[in-house]
């Protein structure tokens, strides 16, 4: 396969309109979306790929679906979005299908993002949330050297949920 971005075990390529089932498999099992706003149905997923899809279109950025590059098995996405509340952050983001939970898979997806984001994008300032009871989620970014900032009303999981950022020349990986 054809991978623009790659990691130790992790590829990277974009979503295309065919992979209506990948993202059906992540984004429609409901342990995966618990805490980032679902249970989705088979329709919001599809308006999901479509979302992602426009939004490399448009800034050259989504959620990319990440693969093993040993097998090429489907682990979930990574990737970055706009954020409105700051128009030159990028917002990071991570969803693993449940069977990949607990191998550092996520970590290692969110590093080559950031790497990415402030190398090739030449971004500056890239924002992460997460639901407060994701304990997962803010290890992680503790782990990236995230730092929290404040609380942000998040609207799929209607609550306010702890925001971090991390910026290019702070950026000190404590695990790569
Ligand atoms: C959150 C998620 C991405 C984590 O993926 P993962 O590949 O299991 O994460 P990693 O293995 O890279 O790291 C998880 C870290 O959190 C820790 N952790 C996991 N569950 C935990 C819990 N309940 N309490 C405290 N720490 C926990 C792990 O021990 C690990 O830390 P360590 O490396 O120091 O041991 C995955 O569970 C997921 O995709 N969930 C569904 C979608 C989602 O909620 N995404 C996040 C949106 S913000």
């Amino acid at each position: 396969m054809d991978y623009f971005l790659k990691t130790k075990r992790l590829g990277f390529r974009h979503w295309t309109t065919e992979d209506f089932p990948l993202a059906l498999a992540l984004w429609g099992n409901s342990e995966v979306s618990a805490r980032i706003g679902g249970p989705f149905s088979p329709e919001l997923v599809r308006a999901r790929l479509t979302r992602e899809i426009r939004l490399f279109e448009q800034w050259n950025i989504q959620y990319w679906p990440i693969f093993l590059l040993e097998d090429h098995q489907h682990v979930g996405c990574a990737g970055l979005r706009p954020y409105a509340a700051n128009e030159a952050a990028r917002e990071l983001g991570f969803h693993l299908l449940p069977s990949f939970w607990g191998r550092g898979l996520a970590t290692e997806a969110a590093c080559a993002v950031l790497d990415y984001a402030f190398g090739a994008l030449g971004l500056d300032t890239v924002v992460a949330g997460h639901h407060p009871s994701n304990e997962a989620s803010r290890r992680i970014l503790g782990k990236l050297g995230f730092e929290y900032t404040h609380d942000e009303f998040y609207e799929p999981s209607g609550i306010l949920e702890p925001t971090y950022v991390v910026r290019k020349t702070q950026w000190r990986p404590k695990q790569r």
